[in-house]
């Protein structure tokens, strides 16, 4: 029986994407006592403060998601050395109205693959400034960056780098542990 509930969202539409394939080779590594259930990312409207107390159901589905979960795993793609526009946007919808926001001192972890050797470097240290503003324990390490992620993936869409294969573990199993010291598995 799992212990840690975590949920997982990668930030990217595309159907081939390797960010939502590395987030189905975590659920293969989560540790014992976990569980990792994927949620997909929303295709939302430009988020638009007017609006923010009338938000789509695909919003309030995901805020129910993420209050359910003890921890959250976020896999970004780098686009343009940043976090890709629709991610920022699900994360600021998910964020509001203000005193309303799911991710409030939700345990995180983030990881991420892209086509550049640095694999989402900059992105990842552009949403580990957000989650700042959002309140969330964040892991620190290990940092897991998926570089070059075309010849990381077979055409299955399995992920092939035992490095980041281990390294997806660890920083799982760090997850979980804060998420049991914020209180997981004893409420
Ligand atoms: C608008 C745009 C900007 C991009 N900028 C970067 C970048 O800054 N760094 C990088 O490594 N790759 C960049 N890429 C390539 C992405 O890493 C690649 O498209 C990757 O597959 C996206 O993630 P996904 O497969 O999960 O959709 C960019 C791609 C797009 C479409």
């Amino acid at each position: 029986m799992a212990t840690v509930k975590i949920l997982g969202i990668a930030g990217s539409l595309r159907k081939g994407s390797f960010n939502r394939m590395a987030l189905k080779a975590a659920q293969d590594l989560v540790p014992a006592g976990a569980s990792l259930e994927i949620a997909e990312l929303p295709d939302l409207p430009g988020f638009n403060q007017d609006n923010e107390k009338i938000p789509p159901a695909a919003v309030t589905e995901l805020k129910a998601k993420i209050r359910a979960a003890d921890a959250i795993l976020l896999v970004t793609p780098e686009y343009n050395y940043s976090v890709p526009g629709v991610f920022k946007n699900a994360i600021d919808w998910v964020s509001r109205p203000y005193g309303d926001s799911a991710w409030k001192g939700k345990p995180v972890a983030i990881m991420g693959a892209s086509a550049g050797v640095l694999g989402t470097a900059r992105a990842q240290y552009h949403l580990r400034q957000t989650l700042v503003f959002l309140d969330m324990p964040t892991v620190n390490q290990p940092e897991v960056m998926i570089g070059g992620a075309a010849s990381k993936f077979d055409q299955a869409g399995n992920l092939t780098d035992d490095m980041a294969k281990k390294l997806i573990g660890q920083l799982l199993t760090n997850l979980s542990d804060l998420a049991k010291r914020n209180g997981a598995g004893s409420r």
